[in-house]
Formats: C-alpha cells, structure tokens, sequence
C-alpha cells in the first residue's frame, strides 16, 4: 500500500483548555479517507492522549488501510493531570484561562524524557488508545542532540522494531542541522522536518544527503503554522519580503497562496508525505483539491 503524499497533522484534532474541536473529528477524518490520505501524524500529548483515542476510535475499522505515525518524549504538561477534572469546565474558563495556560503550556513543552523506560510506557498507551498492536511509524518527539545520547534509546527502538510494536522508527527534529547530524550519525527510517516556502534550509543542506541515505523524509507545518495562508500571513499590512515573493509567484500561478505552499512542500523527490495541520473541513477539502 502507497502511502498518500498527503498526510494529516492532527496535533489540533481534540479538546485543549484553548480550543475544541471534537466534533469535528470526525468528519476531518472522514473527509480525509474520502480525499485518499492514509496518513495520520499523531503525539501520545496531543490534547492530553485524546487525539489518539479519538483516531483510533473512528479509524478502528479501517487499520489495515491506514498509516499511523505517532510520537513520544515530551512529557505531558502539568495541566494534563488535571484535564479530566478541569475539561468539563473549560468552554466556561477558556477565555479566562488562554493566556496563562500558553504560558504553561510553552514552559510544560521543554520538559522531556528520552529513558527507554519511560518511551516504552508512552509507547503502549499509544497502542492502546489507538486499537492497534503496531504503530506503522513511531518518532522521538522534538530531542536535542543530547537526548540522543540516553543509554540504550536507539538499542531499545530496535528492538521496538524487533518484536513488532512498531514497523519504523523515525525522530521528529526542530531543526535542519539536527536532521544533518541525524542522517551522519544515527539509523532511522524516517526525519520529520519543518520545511515550507519560508523555511526551506533542508533544500541546500539536507535534501543532498538524503538521496544517498534512503530515509523517507515527511513535511510539517507547510503552511509555516498559518504564516503561507490568507488567514493570517498575507492579512499583515507589512509583509516579509520571502513572503510578498511566493505571494506574488502564487498570483502569477493564479493558485491561491495555500495551494502553492503545499505544492511547494510536496515538491522535493525526498520528500515523502506532507502534513497540514488544518481544524476546518472546508479547509481540508481545499487542500486536497491541491493533491488531485
Ligand atoms: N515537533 C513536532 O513534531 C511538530 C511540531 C509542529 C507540528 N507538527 C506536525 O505538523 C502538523 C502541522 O502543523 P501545524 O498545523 O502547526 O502547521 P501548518 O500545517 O503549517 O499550519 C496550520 C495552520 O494553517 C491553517 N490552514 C490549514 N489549511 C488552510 C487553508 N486551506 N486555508 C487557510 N488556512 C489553512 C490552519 O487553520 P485552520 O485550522 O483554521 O484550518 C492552521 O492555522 C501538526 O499537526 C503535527 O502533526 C509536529
């Protein structure tokens, strides 16, 4: 089974104390399958686990069709020991509680854990909450060079492989220099990288080496979190100078400046899935539009 060049970033499909989008998982999901994407980027900490519940429920009948690529190491905010009481209240709260719960949450983010004993944990709430005794692709989630050096972690994700928890093993990076170093020094399946038209520095240093390497390399944030679209980069009145340029390419195109971020990313032959990340079934359609 190919996988879609498509794939689904659902870090925003769920509730948070900021947004909730719950009830629209499901159509997303099935507007999804519909659109022909196999793929779905998940995390063990998106919307406190729920994300990967609420996938593996609606999904569950479809498993064998379907890609799921999920992540560990971050460790769950402080917030997410409280969700299950705090929640039920949140629609009343949220507008009260965002800018302190950003604040949390951006603090809670730095804290991570890269111990095989502590993964293999993550691990198997991951299998369980999505119904599944294998994951197609699991990904540290955001390591510093450092982490990497944990006694044991690349021993013990081959041995993940090993027994069949999972298929591939892969490290979602937050830079292109780390992806560099990765592919130099380390084995994985797969680097999941930012890349976009305004973050394109894989282009000169990583792209080149990847040929060699054989290493499926998947696409976040296209749409530079929001910056490559109508909704919010190309509303500023004062425009970066790299984004009046792809506006303007966009224009020429006559392509809206969504469709030509997507194609932008999905454009390298080294790269194998792009991810939106999208909370609105218009928008979706709209981006698989871009794909057909
Ligand atoms: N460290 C990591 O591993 C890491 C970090 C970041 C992201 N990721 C992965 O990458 C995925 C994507 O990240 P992201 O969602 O932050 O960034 P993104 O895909 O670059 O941008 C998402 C933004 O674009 C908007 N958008 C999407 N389609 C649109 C359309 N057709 N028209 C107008 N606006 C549109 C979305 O708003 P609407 O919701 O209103 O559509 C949202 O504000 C995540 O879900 C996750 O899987 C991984």
């Amino acid at each position: 089974m190919m996988v879609s060049k498509m794939g689904i970033g659902c870090s925003k499909l769920g509730a948070s104390f900021l947004y909730d989008n719950t009830h629209k998982v499901d159509e997303l999901l099935q507007t999804a399958i519909e659109g022909g994407v196999n793929f779905f980027d998940l995390a063990n900490i998106y919307a406190y686990g729920q994300t990967e519940a609420l996938v593996g429920k609606i999904l569950q009948s479809r498993r064998k069709d379907i890609y799921y690529a999920t992540k560990a190491g971050k460790i769950p905010s402080q917030l997410a020991s409280l969700a299950r009481y705090v929640m039920p209240i949140a629609p009343i709260i949220r507008p009260f509680l965002s800018a302190k719960a950003v604040k949390i949450k951006k603090e809670a983010k730095r804290k991570q854990n890269f111990q095989p004993v502590y993964l293999e944990n993550e691990l198997k709430g991951s299998l369980r909450r999505l119904r599944t005794d294998y994951i197609d692709l699991f990904q540290l989630h955001s390591p510093f060079l450092d982490d990497l050096a944990t006694p044991g972690l690349f021993e013990w994700l081959q041995t993940q492989k090993k027994i069949g928890r999972c298929r591939a093993i892969g490290i979602s990076v937050n830079t292109i220099e780390e992806a560099v170093w990765i592919i130099k020094n380390e084995q994985v399946d797969c680097l999941q990288i930012p890349y976009n038209a305004l973050q394109n520095e894989a282009e000169q240093s990583l792209f080149p080496l990847i040929l060699q390497n054989q290493v499926g390399i998947l696409a976040r944030v296209p749409f530079a979190q929001g910056m490559l679209t109508t909704k919010h980069g190309s509303q500023k009145e004062t425009l970066d100078e790299k984004l009046q340029m792809h506006l303007n390419i966009a224009l020429e195109q006559k392509i809206t400046l969504e469709e030509y971020a997507l194609r932008y990313s999905a454009k390298p032959a080294q790269v194998q899935v792009v991810l939106p990340g999208t909370s609105s079934v218009q928008h979706l359609k709209r981006n698989l539009l871009a794909f057909s």
